[in-house]
C-alpha cells in the first residue's frame, strides 16, 4: 500500500518536501495554517521562485499524488508520517524561536492517528526532539514518536538536491519509526548508502554543524582575500591550489561579498548562542565567522569611498539583489546591506536583478532598473553582487561607454571579465586580488 504522508508548512522546505515525496511514490497531503497561501499555491502562484518546482507541483497534483488541505484534521487523519516544516526564526538573542514548531506538534497530537510518526524537517537545536517528545507525552500521546530528518537542500537547486541527495539523516530513539521514514525515500537511487541512522541530538546538531562549516569556509576565504588584497596575492589562484588538495576540496572557497540567505547567518548565530547556553566557554570561531561576514559589505563600501573620494551625490549601480543566483530571496542579502551604507553616505543607488521584483527593490530606497545596462547610465561605479549569468554576458565596451568616467567596477563575486574591462579603460577591483587599473 502507498505510504500516506502529510506535510505541515508550505514554506521553502515544506513545499519542496511535499512535491518531492509525492514524486517518489508516496501519497502526500500538504497543509498550511494560512489558507490564502494554500489557495495561491493551488492556483500555481508560488510564494517564492524555485527552478523546476512549479512544473513538479503541476505534475504530482495532476497524478493525484499530492493534494493540499487547509483543514489540519483532514490533512493528517490518514497519515502514517507527518512532516513538520514550519519556520524557526531567530529570536532577539540569536537563538531559534520554536513557538510555531511546538504549536504545530500540539495541533498534530490532537488529531493524528495512533502510532503516527512526526518527522522534523525544520532546523532545530539538539534537545528539540526530546523536548517535543515530552510535550507529546504531556498531551497524552506517548504513542507518537519523532524522527529528526534535517534538510540539506539549497535554494535555487532545491528539487534536484531533494531527489539526488548526498545524505539522508534520520535521528530517533525508535528504530521502527526510522524504518518507516526511510521507506518513504526508497525510490531515490542508491538510497541504502545515503541513509545515516543516528540519535536525535546528533541528527539535529549535524545540520547546524554542516551549515556552520560551509559558512566558516566562506568567511575563512574572505579573510584570506583581505590578506591577499593587502599583499598583492590572488585569492582565485589560492583557491585553485587549496581546492586541489583532496583533504580540502574546491567547494565553498569563493571569496566574495559574504554569505546571505535564511540559513547560514541565522544558523551560525543560533549555534553560537546554543554553545553559550550550555555554559561552554565562548569559543571564537562561530563569532568570528559571523563578524567577518558582516564586514564584507563594509569592505566594498570602503573600496568605493577610496576610489570615488566621496560618496555624497554619487550614483552607484548594483548588479544582483538576491543573496545568490537562481532565487528571489533577499534575506540577509549583501546587496541590501551595501545599499543601506551607500544611502546613509549620501549616494544614490540603482539596482537590477533578473528575478527580485522592482517594488521589493524600491522598498529599500533603491531605484530599480529594467536591465543591467540601464543601471549604468550616469553611474559613477558598478558593483557586481550576485553572479547571475546575465551580467557576465554584458560586453565590456558597453560597461565602459555607459559609466561616468573614470569608469570603475567592483566585482564582489569575481565573475566579470577583468582583462576585457581593463583593456576598454575601466578600473577593475576584484575581490581578494590586485586592482587592475585602466590602461
Ligand atoms: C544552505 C546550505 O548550502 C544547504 O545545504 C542548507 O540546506 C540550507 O542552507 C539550509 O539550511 O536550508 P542556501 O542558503 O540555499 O543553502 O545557499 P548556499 O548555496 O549554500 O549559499 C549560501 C551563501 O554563501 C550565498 O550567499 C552564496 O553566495 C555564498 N557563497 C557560497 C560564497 O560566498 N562563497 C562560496 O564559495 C559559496
Amino acid at each position: 500500500m502507498q505510504p500516506q504522508v502529510a506535510v505541515i508548512g508550505t514554506g521553502y522546505v515544506g513545499l519542496v518536501t511535499a512535491a518531492c515525496l509525492a514524486k517518489i511514490g508516496n501519497h502526500v497531503i500538504g497543509h498550511d495554517n494560512n489558507p490564502s497561501r494554500l489557495e495561491a499555491i493551488v492556483r500555481g502562484d508560488l510564494p517564492f521562485y524555485e527552478p523546476g518546482l512549479p512544473e513538479l507541483l503541476e505534475n504530482v497534483r495532476e497524478s493525484g499524488a499530492l493534494e493540499f488541505s487547509a483543514n489540519l484534521d483532514q490533512a493528517i487523519s490518514d497519515a502514517d508520517s507527518i512532516f513538520i516544516a514550519v519556520g524557526t526564526p531567530a529570536s532577539d538573542g540569536g537563538s531559534a524561536d520554536l513557538s510555531m514548531l511546538e504549536q504545530a506538534v500540539i495541533d498534530v497530537s490532537k488529531c493524528c492517528k495512533p502510532g503516527a510518526v512526526i518527522v522534523l524537517k525544520s532546523t532545530v537545536l539538539p534537545g528539540t526532539n526530546e523536548r517535543l517528545t515530552g510535550i507529546l507525552k504531556e498531551h497524552g500521546r506517548a504513542d507518537i514518536s519523532i524522527v529528526s530528518n534535517p534538510e540539506f537542500l539549497r535554494e535555487g537547486s532545491a528539487v534536484e538536491d531533494f531527489l539526488r541527495p548526498n545524505k539522508v539523516v534520520l535521528g530517533s530513539v525508535s528504530s521502527a519509526s526510522v524504518q518507516r521514514v526511510a521507506h518513504l525515500y526508497r525510490a531515490i537511487p542508491g538510497i541504502d548508502s545515503l541513509l545515516s541512522f543516528t540519535d536525535p541530538n546528533s541528527a539535529e546538531l549535524s545540520k547546524y554543524a554542516a551549515n556552520a562549516m560551509l559558512a566558516t569556509r566562506i568567511s575563512f576565504m574572505n579573510e584570506i582575500a583581505e590578506i591577499a588584497e593587502a599583499c598583492g596575492a590572488n585569492t582565485n589562484e589560492i583557491r585553485k591550489v587549496m581546492g586541489a588538495d583532496p583533504r580540502i576540496g574546491p567547494m565553498f572557497l569563493s571569496a566574495g561579498v559574504g554569505y546571505g540567505g535564511s540559513c547560514f547567518p541565522k544558523d551560525v548565530q543560533a549555534l553560537a548562542s546554543f554553545s553559550n547556553s550550555l555554559g561552554l566557554k565562548q569559543k571564537s570561531i562561530l563569532r568570528a565567522v559571523h563578524d567577518i561576514n558582516e564586514s564584507q559589505p563594509q569592505r566594498v563600501f570602503a573600496k568605493l569611498k577610496e576610489h570615488l573620494s566621496q560618496l555624497e551625490g554619487k550614483r552607484i549601480a548594483l548588479w544582483g539583489v538576491s543573496f545568490k543566483p537562481n532565487t528571489d530571496d533577499i534575506r540577509e542579502a549583501p546587496s541590501i546591506k551595501l545599499a543601506a551604507l551607500l544611502l546613509a553616505g549620501g549616494a544614490e543607488v540603482v539596482a537590477h536583478d533578473p528575478i527580485v521584483k522592482a517594488e521589493v527593490i524600491a522598498s529599500y530606497g533603491i531605484e530599480s532598473a529594467n536591465s543591467p545596462t540601464q543601471t549604468l547610465a550616469g553611474a559613477h561605479a558598478l558593483v557586481l553582487l550576485t553572479e547571475w549569468p546575465i551580467y557576465s554576458a554584458v560586453e565590456a565596451i558597453d560597461i565602459w561607454e555607459l559609466l561616468e568616467k573614470p569608469a570603475l567596477v567592483v566585482d564582489g563575486r569575481n565573475s566579470l571579465d577583468g582583462p576585457a574591462l581593463v583593456s576598454q579603460g575601466v578600473t577593475y577591483i576584484p575581490t581578494g586580488a590586485p586592482i587592475q587599473y585602466a590602461q
